[in-house]
């Protein structure tokens, strides 16, 4: 017979509030790789991006910077920088222009 017997359960959770899922719903979602290589060769550049996106279109981008994609190791070094959109589409040497013209095109399909 143990000395200590068990007198419940504690449960622990996180709810986010219904802002914040508001907040991230429906947005396109753009990362900037910032790992050595991409950083390198042009992912300080494209940091600026979020000042540069048309403002009616401003509420409906989340841009974020990231750690290494690893896609430098798995493509080339050629590739980088690398722009990730949606969690899924890659960009390969990205630049503003074209991140600017892929947002565009995003929020108007979604529109
Ligand atoms: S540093 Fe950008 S993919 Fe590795």
């Amino acid at each position: 017979m143990p000395d200590v017997e068990p007198i419940g359960a504690i449960m622990v959770y996180y709810s986010p509030s219904v802002t914040d899922q508001e907040k991230t719903m429906d947005k396109i979602k753009v990362e900037i790789c910032c790992g050595t290589a991409c950083y390198l060769l042009g992912a300080a550049n494209l940091m600026s991006i979020e000042d540069e996106i048309p403002a009616e279109f401003r509420d409906k981008v989340e841009v974020e910077a990231r750690t290494c994609l690893e896609l430098c190791e798995k493509e080339n070094l050629g590739g980088a920088p690398y722009v990730r959109f949606n969690g899924e589409e890659i960009m390969a040497q990205a630049t503003n222009e074209k991140v600017l013209a892929r947002i565009e095109e995003l929020v108007g399909g979604a529109a």
